[in-house]
């Protein structure tokens, strides 16, 4: 898995397994992701398709949500493996790196295509500039 750490290479399998749940009748594009907290656990994802399109979720804030309700607090995110079940990568949509961004900004981030070949990336190098909370703080 192109030198990948351990760890990077276990949130691999796992964003790989849990594309197996992928629910995804419209688009038949399968999604699973794989989020580590800093407690050591991982949090499986899977994209969620609805037959009302625009509700749909993806794989990478399933995760996500998963981890916070079950305690992950902002900066406990260390990485991130997403899983596509095509030649080309689930770069995540902008959407799910502005939601990441909330919970942490300097991680890794793994992509895997359906041979097993992986691409590394960071949330801060995908996500230049999110929104920032302090932009909030001028609102009256
Ligand atoms: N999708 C994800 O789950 N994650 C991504 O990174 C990109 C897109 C899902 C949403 C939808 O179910 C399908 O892929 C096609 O857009």
């Amino acid at each position: 898995m192109n030198n990948l750490s351990k760890e990077l290479q276990e949130l691999v399998s796992e964003a790989l397994k849990a594309r197996d749940f992928s629910y995804s009748p419209y688009s038949k594009f399968r999604v699973g992701a794989a989020i580590k907290t800093k407690s050591g656990k991982i949090y499986q994802g899977a994209n969620i398709e609805n037959r009302s399109y625009g509700l749909t979720m993806c794989a990478e804030r399933v995760a996500t949500f998963r981890a916070i309700m079950d305690g992950a607090k902002p900066g406990d995110i260390v990485g991130l493996a997403i899983a596509s079940d095509t030649e080309g990568f689930a770069s995540p949509c902008g959407a799910c790196r502005q939601v990441l961004s909330e919970f942490a900004i300097d991680f890794p981030i793994v992509l895997v295509n359906k041979d097993g070949v992986t691409e590394e990336h960071t949330l801060s190098e995908l996500l230049p500039l999110p929104f920032y909370a302090e932009s909030l703080l001028a609102a009256k």
